[in-house]
């Protein structure tokens, strides 16, 4: 038999990205490729792009040009760009780097195989349309790559929303649900190889609206199903929108107990006058409202977001009610970045920019509260007793780390924790992003 052919992904951007990566590598395991995870060995080297700030389309660039040498020593080597910043420059770069060979667009992975084998047989390929049927349904499944005990699913994707700085609408195009059907089967596949707890992945997950059994599903329903599935311990979902919080999925966080205490739903602003500018269609009041009613039901949720500061037209104002916001919520952890013109948005049309200087100085303001809250909510821990699900060995010998229902980092030093079992751990010690303790 001819020696197997090696494949090198090197993945950004999102959790999507995460997942499709690994999609992407068990259908070329399907076509005989195996994974590696150094450049210089692999006959196919896959760049799973991301778009969504700053200079992404430059960083592609610069590493395409690190894999020059690598073409010139082996010929025969095969180097593809995939995910959003194929979508929204495919043509682009293959006029500008010859050195790639195929461009695929995040809804056409299905076609990878195909287009891997056209591309082998000496061709240059491109793909970026946005076909009608669902993809995981059509990529073929190649020998799974062994996991551990935690999981990415796929089970919406797209925006309708328009938010009118981001780019998702145009890169992973309008909103698509996936069968319950598909999804469950999926899941009890993962569960069957050790996989204990399932995050569901969606741009606007909380919207998602699939196929079931008798009419559609909510997310809420689906959680439901999916918590029926003997071994599964936990469920967790990303990423929300405000306006999708429907009644039954925050009712699900009292009724549910394998749905985790543990929310990201971005704001983005505190400011109703940047909220509105940026097309997000609910007031800070509403969201605040929302959190309330989320807390009513999971007394413990713990909370994260995502802001953008220096969107244009940003006064000093706006951006203290973003700090209010942020103190009347408080978060157990948060991102925060600097606004960036995406080319084809309609903010990047607006005139009224912020100064970098301005907007850095926010952002540091920002994220010094934003640490300032993140550092208290996780000392906060230290004496409480918390289930911890461990997943791998830690970096001193003997140690086990694994993730807190509010999804903290915790080290234990203890033979009796194993990857794939949930224990109750006694938090002793909270570092900058770690908590440690000891099974009891
Ligand atoms: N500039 C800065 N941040 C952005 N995000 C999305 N688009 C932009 C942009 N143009 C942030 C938002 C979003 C997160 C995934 O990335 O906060 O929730
Ligand atoms: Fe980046 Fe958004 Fe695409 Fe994910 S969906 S890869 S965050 S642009």
């Amino acid at each position: 038999m001819a020696q197997a052919k090696k494949l090198f992904i090197k993945t950004y951007g999102c959790q999507m990205n995460v997942y499709d990566s690994e999609r992407m590598a068990e259908a070329l395991g399907a076509s005989g490729y195996v994974g590696t995870d150094r450049a210089e060995d692999a006959d196919m080297i896959l760049l799973n792009t991301c778009h969504i700030r700053e200079k992404a389309a430059e960083k592609v660039y610069s590493e395409l040009g690190r894999f020059k040498p690598l073409k010139a020593a082996n010929p025969d080597l095969k180097i593809g760009v995939a995910g959003c910043v194929a979508q929204a420059e495919g043509e682009e770069i293959m006029r500008r780097a010859p050195l790639v060979d195929l461009v695929v667009g995040p809804q056409t992975y299905h076609r990878l195989p195909a287009m891997v084998a056209a591309v082998r047989a000496g061709e240059r390929a491109v793909d970026t349309d946005f076909p009608e049927e669902d993809k995981f349904a059509h990529l073929p499944k190649g020998p799974r790559a062994s996991r551990g005990p935690t999981a990415f699913l796929t089970v919406q994707e797209g925006c309708d929303k328009f938010c009118s700085f981001c780019v998702v609408p145009y890169t992973r195009g309008a909103e698509v649900s996936r069968p319950a059907a598909r999804i469950l089967a999926e899941a009890r596949e993962l569960v069957d190889r050790g996989v204990r707890e399932i995050t569901l992945l969606g741009q606007n997950v909380n919207a998602y609206h699939g196929e079931g059994p008798a009419g559609e599903w909510s997310l809420a329903q689906l959680i439901d199903a999916l918590a029926g599935i003997a071994g599964l311990e936990r469920i967790r979902f990303t990423t929300s929108h405000p306006n999708d919080m429907r009644e039954d999925l925050i009712a699900a966080f009292a009724s549910q107990p394998k749905l985790m205490p543990y929310l990201h739903l971005p704001v983005q602003s505190g400011s109703d006058r940047i909220l509105k500018r940026m097309n997000r269609k609910h007031t800070a009041e509403s969201y605040v409202a929302i959190i309330d009613r989320l807390r009513e039901a999971r007394p413990d949720l713990a909370l994260s977001g995502d802001f953008i500061v220096g969107f244009p037209g940003e006064t000093e104002a706006d951006f203290e009610d973003t700090m209010a916001l942020v103190r009347r919520v408080g978060y157990g952890q948060a991102y925060s970045f600097k606004y960036s013109a995406r080319p084809g948005t309609p903010a990047a049309e607006r005139e009224d920019t912020v100064p970098e200087d301005v907007a850095s100085e926010r952002l540091a303001r920002l994220q010094a509260l934003l640490t300032e809250q993140q550092r208290a909510a996780q000392e906060a821990m230290v004496g409480r007793t918390v289930a911890v699900l461990f997943e791998k060995p830690g970096r001193m010998p003997g140690q086990m780390v694994g993730k807190s229902d509010h999804l903290h980092a915790v080290h234990v030093t203890d033979p009796r924790a194993t990857p794939g079992t949930i224990a109750d751990v006694r938090i002793t010690a909270s570092a900058p992003n770690s908590l440690a303790g000891e099974l009891v």
